[in-house]
């Protein structure tokens, strides 16, 4: 693999600048052992990084549209911007390269290109500025790189503690999943085993939801690039690599069982009503989508999507009647709505900060939201919208609240690496659950709603009992590093 790390490429720029080789162009030409530049693999990945942010079909600064090959030819107020084997001719290069005020991207705007993409861009137009031959010109560049992009492979033993952005007990109750790099990683508590790989496209998981039949469905993404929800069969068929088998969520369509959405960034989060028949995510494209899962795996429905948030959309709970779905978002509110009837109807706007989670009361009468402002605010989740009353005690942000399903108990998880336990009905505080050493992430009540867990950015993953508040399990599902004592 290329080294991507940043001193690598701070030494390579500090070469140019002691070498006095700020700015030259490559000329002559091209040596018999020159490797051929692909427009898809070397260049357009640059023009989508430095350059389609103004550039795309809706901006198109210049008049210029990089969205598809042929319009990126065509060239905006002035011709095409690159003349075929002629690098001095080409205004490409004259922007990338000048220091003067033209320069691509403009000053103060975004980096200016590093010398190996200008070097690349150069030889590219000196090797006749061709588009791959499997490429149609009007396709949508940004979709071809995706299509080609490939997820790397498993790591065997990860050099960085992953962050737990999400977290589930198995059906079963003995195991943890929890998002890893490009996986997920299923743990055997009692034995804290590494039981399960599953490979996925996705780099990171947000969001987790079991359904009735055993599939996990997992809202994930490659940050900033795409985002998805894909249901996975955790039991499909695997390999067995020194005791921990490993399925292929990637391509083994018995293990990825369903692609349900792909979008231009992260999804966040994911609920499930009670009754399973319906299925909620949503993310930083601020669409709620829910669909309607009656008709099976085959033939899941997108009954709605509603979009009226302002900002990212970070945690999504149905209340248990299933009448209403509440929300919570980056844009300081969360809102509930009415699935009949298809709209927004109430926002509660208490909060001030960014509102990270939601949850919902038995009854469903009541909604429960907490964020950065480090509150729990309960409030009527209709029809008004009226705190009903504020938990305090967190001593930073809250990112996490749950409801158990079965007792007037809600949790929530802060980045003062603390789990609270708390009776929503009189507003006591219970057990504070301590052990995780960073910002915790990620909680899950076990099926029997008999545990708790919670997982932290450093990889820590810790399972109390809800009763006595007592320490049962304590690993690192980082795959490689050691397991914490
Ligand atoms: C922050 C916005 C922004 C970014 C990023 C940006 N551009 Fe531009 N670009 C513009 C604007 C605005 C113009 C029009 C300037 C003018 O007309 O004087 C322009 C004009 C151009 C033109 C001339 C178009 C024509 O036909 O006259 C080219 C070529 C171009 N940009 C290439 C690039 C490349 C290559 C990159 C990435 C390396 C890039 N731009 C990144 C804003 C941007």
């Amino acid at each position: 693999m290329r080294s991507r790390h940043p001193l690598v490429n701070r030494a390579v720029v500090l070469f140019f600048l002691a070498s006095g080789v700020i700015c030259y162009l490559p000329s002559g030409r091209i040596g018999a052992d020159e490797k051929p530049v692909s427009f898809m693999r070397d260049i357009a990945p640059i023009l989508k990084e430095s350059c389609l942010a103004c550039h795309d079909a809706k901006k198109r600064s210049g008049k210029l549209d990089m969205s598809t090959f042929e319009r990126f030819a065509a060239g905006g107020n002035s011709d095409s911007p690159f003349v075929a084997g002629k690098p001095e001719e080409s205004l490409l290069i004259e922007l990338i390269t000048t220091t003067g005020k033209k320069r691509m991207p403009p000053e103060g705007k975004g980096q200016r290109l590093t010398q190996a993409q200008v070097d690349l861009v150069t030889r590219w137009i000196q090797q006749g500025a061709r588009l791959d031959p499997d490429v149609d010109s009007k396709a949508d560049l940004v979709r071809e790189l995706r299509k080609r992009w490939q997820p790397p492979s498993l790591l065997d033993h990860y050099r960085f503690p992953v962050s737990v952005t999400a977290l589930a007990f198995t059906p079963d109750g003995k195991h943890i999943v929890a998002g890893g790099h490009h996986e997920l990683l299923i743990w055997n508590i009692p034995e804290r085993r590494l039981k399960k790989r599953i490979r996925t496209r996705s780099e990171r998981s947000y969001g987790f939801v079991f359904t009735p039949d055993g599939m996990l469905v997992v809202a994930g993404a490659r940050p900033g690039q795409e985002g998805d929800v894909r249901v996975y069969n955790p039991n499909g068929p695997g390999q067995d690599a020194n005791g921990t088998m490993v399925l292929d969520g990637v391509e083994n369509p018995q293990v990825l069982v369903r692609h349900l959405l792909d979008t231009d960034d992260s999804m966040l989060c994911l609920a499930l009503s009670a009754d399973g028949k319906r299925l909620a995510a949503a993310g930083c494209d601020r669409v709620v989508r829910v669909w309607d899962l009656t008709g099976g795996w085959n033939n899941p429905k997108l009954e709605q999507s509603i979009e009226n948030h302002a900002d990212w959309v970070l945690s999504l709970t149905f209340t248990p009647d299933g009448k209403h779905l509440l929300s919570a978002s980056r844009d300081k509110t969360a809102k509930v709505w009415d699935l009949q009837a298809k709209e927004s109807v109430m926002t509660f706007p208490d909060h001030q900060q960014p509102v990270y989670a939601v949850a919902a009361s038995r009854d469903s009468k009541l909604g429960y939201s907490a964020g950065e402002d480090k509150q729990i605010r309960i409030w009527n989740a209709a029809p008004e919208g009226k705190q009903v009353r504020a938990l305090g005690g967190h001593t930073d942000s809250i990112l996490r609240l749950i409801a158990h399903p079965g007792q007037a108990l809600i949790a929530s998880a802060s980045a003062d690496k603390s789990v609270r336990l708390w009776n929503p009905d009189s507003g006591a505080a219970g057990h504070v659950l301590h052990g995780l050493s960073d910002q915790v992430y990620s909680l899950a009540f076990s099926p029997d709603g008999s545990q708790i867990a919670a997982g932290s950015y450093n990889g820590e993953v810790i399972v109390w009992n809800i009763a006595d508040g007592k320490l049962v399990a304590r690993l690192n599902v980082s795959p490689g590093l050691a397991a914490a004592p």
